[in-house]
């Protein structure tokens, strides 16, 4: 029996459990040139959502297909030159116990880690921390960096990497808790609860020196303020835009936003962190030893059972996740 998630029906508004329809079906026989995987983990990403409002760096999702997803799992069959039974793999087979998937879409993971560590921490998560901090932001030693969605799973390695940079630290994240938890568990140098009344004030008062980095993983209000805070010649490294994925339409941008680029000569750039894939293996080596020398915590938020994933996909959106969400399928 192979259970699924399948896309159901394009959100209008928020995304709810109807978003996706229940399937039991048969276990897929592998093709020539495929691998038969079973799903081990299933990282939940906000981008599931973003891939229903239409095309974006791939196609849009089409209703009646598996749900996608990036997922990491083991081949029980293989008819591909280069992969065995037992192997682990990753790729984006989607919300289901097995999937029959081409070679070219898995890619083999050697590395000796924990497989709780392979859904994101060593690949997703922690590259696009990696590299979005430091490639695109071009932190220095002594700068302050700013990054929102500070207790999620990018958000959260991205404030330790700029500590382990020599950079003073300041994240935003919703609610007190979280906040205590970045400062107290994660070094963060303060922390600041983007949903509460003085949140600007509060922002002005963490970064008495300007922001000379913002990780910007919300877009939305966070941006408005960190932008008004930045340094001459500031970086922003645009990762994400969580706040406008889960909602009909999105808002209509900071208006201001020119201005500022043009009288603070900042540069803001975009990133996706495939564009950084062929330099994968050096970033993964230094994440596996930063986290083996305790200077990196890798907060995982595991919930069990194919079932949940809706539920921890919807949750993604209203906070109810600390560091990086999967589901245990297996
Ligand atoms: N460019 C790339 O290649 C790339 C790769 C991976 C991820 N990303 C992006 O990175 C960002 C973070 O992804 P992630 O996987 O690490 O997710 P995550 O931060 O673990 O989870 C999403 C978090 O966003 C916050 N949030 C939800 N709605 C919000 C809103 N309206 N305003 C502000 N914050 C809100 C919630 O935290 P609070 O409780 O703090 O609200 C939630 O925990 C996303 O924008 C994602 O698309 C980009």
């Amino acid at each position: 029996m192979n259970r699924q998630w399948l896309y159901a029906r394009q959100p209008r508004g928020k995304i709810t459990p109807d978003t996706f329809q229940w399937r039991e079906t048969a276990i897929p026989q592998p093709q020539p040139g495929e691998a038969l995987v079973r799903t081990r983990l299933l990282s939940l990403d906000p981008a599931n959502r973003a891939w229903m409002m239409g095309k974006t760096y791939r196609d849009a999702l089409q209703p009646g297909e598996v749900m996608n997803g990036f997922a990491v799992g083991v081949v029980v069959e293989s008819r591909v030159s280069g992969l065995a039974k037992g192997d682990i793999v990753e790729g984006d087979w989607g919300w289901q116990d097995y999937a029959a998937v081409p070679a070219r879409r898995l890619t083999k993971r050697t590395v000796d880690a924990p497989i709780e560590l392979l859904i994101g921490p060593l690949s997703v998560t922690g590259l696009t921390a990696y590299f979005g901090l430091l490639e695109i932001g071009q932190p220095r030693p002594g700068d302050t960096v700013l990054v929102s969605a500070a207790a999620g799973a990018v958000g959260s390695m991205v404030g330790q990497i700029a500590r382990i940079a020599g950079c003073r630290v300041v994240g935003t994240a919703g609610g007190k808790e979280k906040c205590d938890w970045l400062t107290r568990e994660l070094g963060f140098d303060a922390a600041v609860d983007y949903k509460s009344d003085n949140a600007f004030r509060a922002l002005r008062a963490a970064c008495p020196d300007g922001i000379d980095v913002y990780f910007d993983n919300t877009g939305g209000p966070v941006l408005d303020m960190a932008l008004s805070l930045m340094n001459l010649r500031g970086r922003v490294a645009c990762c994400g835009n969580v706040s406008q994925y889960d909602v009909e339409k999105p808002g209509p941008g900071p208006l201001t936003v020119p201005g500022l680029v043009v009288v603070k000569r900042l540069r803001l750039e975009g990133f996706i962190v495939m564009d950084f894939y062929d330099r994968r293996a050096e970033a993964e080596a230094r994440l596996a030893r930063w986290i083996a020398e305790g200077r990196l915590k890798a907060e995982l938020d595991i919930l069990d059972g194919l079932e949940r994933a809706p539920e921890a996909l919807i949750g993604l959106f209203e906070g109810t996740n600390r560091g990086k969400r999967a589901v245990r399928v297996s």
